[in-house]
């Protein structure tokens, strides 16, 4: 039995089974041109699939709204064209024995008018701002959050329809959903503003469509973070008190897997305990979680013998995560960067091959693998 085989067994969560505890984090890649996945996505996710990933969760791929859309070349996930690349690539997925969620996305007030589809479309967003003090979007009606709402529904239901096997909802990172969440970006006086309870009820609406959308079996997951790329030391529960408050409800609305964003997943969340963010989750809510955070980012995974590098000081060694995962402190681990590095990463750790992986460097983005 080798030190990694945890990572490696069978996982059942409930209304999903995978093969392996390994899941791959969302990574926009800008490759879709005409905002349909090729060919080229075909291969890209295919291999990662090949290289044993248990669960794919793909970039993100905006939902059907004019102002979902923030950077060009980004899968679409509706109209017939993109809808059939998906299509391929779930088949892909499943053919080398792997299973796949789309990250259903609306990027809000990061949108700048111009980017295609959507054209002179501004951004929206809980009151018009991507960052806090700065109106640069469009505060969003009644209206706009009921179409928001029923295209990410939409969006749900053909993902089942096509045979994803999960859907993830973006709720992170300072896009849209994460705007309602963060009272930096969210002033609305009405319904939707707030409390954190308050800010939250965008999510909840979501959430209840797209369950209401796919049925009672169908699992969805909620990416969601503390940080916002607009401001990384940002957060919105100071103390697992008010993580369980913040949490609950939308467990409650359709939530089976919480995909908890953290930079360096081990790192604690609250004073006074070693759990991370994935760690507090399963804790408060009972339901599965993953982390995600410089796993296997090349000095993570060196010899903890001294032979490591000076980048080892500021990573974490691979029995770190091997001893979280024993503890059951959340149950599937993301795997970002590394896995663009190393499409076939979950092989080559699972058969101790850690010398023969690749560092991660940004470069590998443009390299259509
Ligand atoms: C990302 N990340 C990201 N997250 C997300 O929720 N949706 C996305 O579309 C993207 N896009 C994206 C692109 C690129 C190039 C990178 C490097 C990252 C964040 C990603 O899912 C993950 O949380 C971080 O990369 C941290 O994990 P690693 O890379 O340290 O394993």
């Amino acid at each position: 039995m080798s030190r990694t085989d945890i990572l490696f067994r069978p996982v059942d969560l409930g209304k999903l089974k995978l093969r392996n505890r390994i899941a791959m984090a969302p990574m926009t890649r800008t490759f879709s041109p005409g905002n349909v996945p090729n060919s080229k996505v075909v291969d890209y996710y295919r291999r990662r699939a090949e290289g044993g990933v248990g669960l794919i969760i793909t970039e993100g791929t905006f939902v059907d709204h004019p102002a979902a859309s923030g950077y060009p070349n980004v899968p679409a996930f509706y109209g017939k064209d993109a809808l059939a690349g998906w299509k391929r690539v779930v088949d892909a997925v499943h053919a080398a024995g792997g299973k796949i969620a789309p990250q259903l996305w609306h990027v809000g007030a990061i949108r700048r008018p111009g980017v295609m589809p959507g054209g002179d479309t501004p951004g929206h967003s809980p009151s018009g701002m991507a960052r806090p003090g700065k109106v640069t979007g469009h505060a969003m009606t009644q209206e706009d959050i009921d179409d928001v709402i029923a295209a990410f529904a939409k969006a749900a239901a053909d993902a089942k329809r096509i045979g994803f096997d999960a859907i993830e909802i973006h709720g992170a990172h300072g896009y849209l959903i994460d705007q309602f969440f963060w009272d930096g970006t969210n002033q609305r006086e009405d319904a939707y503003g707030g409390d954190l309870a308050a800010r939250s009820k965008f999510a909840l609406e979501i959430i209840r469509a797209c369950r209401a959308a796919v049925g009672p079996d169908f699992p969805i997951i909620l990416r969601y973070s503390q940080w916002k790329q607009q401001d990384y030391s940002a957060r919105l529960c100071e103390t697992p008190q008010a993580l369980a408050e913040f949490l609950q409800p939308l467990a409650e609305a359709g939530v089976d897997i919480f995909h908890c964003s953290t930079r360096r997943f081990w790192e604690p969340e609250f004073e006074g305990s070693d759990l991370n963010l994935a760690g507090w989750t399963r804790k408060l809510t009972g339901k599965p979680s993953i982390t995600v955070g410089s796993v296997g980012l090349n000095a993570d995974f060196l010899p903890d013998d001294g032979t490591a590098d000076f980048r080892a000081a500021e990573t974490a060694s691979i029995d770190t995560l091997l001893e979280r995962v024993e503890r059951n402190e959340f149950d599937l681990v993301a795997v970002g960067r590394a896995l663009i590095a190393n499409p076939d990463w979950a092989n080559q750790v699972a058969a101790g091959q850690f010398d023969s992986l690749h560092a991660y460097e940004k470069d590998m983005l443009h390299q259509l693998v």
